[in-house]
Formats: structure tokens, sequence, C-alpha cells
């Protein structure tokens, strides 16, 4: 269990702007190097334009320049772990690969995955 990215995803939690679901949501994505982004749920009353704290951090991340990902953790207060949704799993797995997916509850649940094993079958560059 990397405590050091679940850490980060708590404090980014902190941070969610989330008044229409109530959900808050705390991501970090780390590069092979060591270097940690964070990303929380940010929403709009136009609920579409929602961004989801695990896109928020990988956006974070590409635009500072990382490139090379290995893990990302996800943080709620939920009974049961929140997992990265569709769309994010799609651009987590295009952007970084087979990373690991670490899955964190305030409620003191833990599990992790890889990402294809989330994503099977996956629709990326290689498909075109
Ligand atoms: N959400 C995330 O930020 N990450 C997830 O993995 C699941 C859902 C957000 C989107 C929205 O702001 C709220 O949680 C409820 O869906």
């Amino acid at each position: 269990m990397n405590s050091d990215l679940i850490a980060k995803a708590v404090e980014a939690r902190d941070k969610a702007r989330a008044p229409y679901s109530t959900f808050n949501v705390g991501a970090a994505i780390q590069t092979r190097d060591g270097q940690i982004f964070t990303g929380c749920n940010i929403e709009s009353a136009s609920y579409g334009l929602s961004v989801c704290a695990e896109r928020v951090a990988l956006w974070k991340a590409l635009s500072e320049g990382a490139r090379d990902f290995r893990e990302i953790a996800v943080v709620t207060d939920a009974e049961k772990l929140t997992s990265p949704c569709g769309g994010c799993r799609q651009l987590l797995w295009e952007y970084c690969g087979d990373i690991t997916v670490s899955l964190h509850s305030l409620k003191g649940e833990h599990a992790e995955y890889k990402l294809g094993s989330l994503l099977p079958h996956a629709f990326d560059k290689r498909s075109l």
C-alpha cells in the first residue's frame, strides 16, 4: 500500500467542489520517478461539465510535462470503494497504460487493481 500517495489523495479530497452530489473524491497520481499530482472532483450547475478527481489529477500531471506513470490513488468516504468511471479508465489507459489503481475509503477499506483488469479489451491508438 502506497501510504504517501493515499495521504495526498486524502488531502486533495478536502478541496473537492461537489455541492450537487456532495460526493467528495480525491485522487493522486504518481510518476515512475516519484512526482505526485493531485486532483479533486469539481462540479458545475450544468452537471455535464463536472470533472472527476482522477481526470483533474491526470490533466494537471500531463500539463506539467509528466509522462511516465506508475500508480493512481482514489479516495472517498463511501462504504463501498469508489472505482474510476468508464471515461476516466479510458483516459488513464491511454496516457498511463497498465498502472496500479489504488482504491481507499476513509472508512478503512482498501483494494488495488491493475488498470487493465478494470478496462479489458480497451480501445486505444493501437486499435486505429
Ligand atoms: N467522481 C469522481 O470524481 N471520481 C470517481 O471515480 C467517481 C465519481 C465524481 C464525479 C461527481 O462529481 C461525483 O463524483 C458524483 O458522481
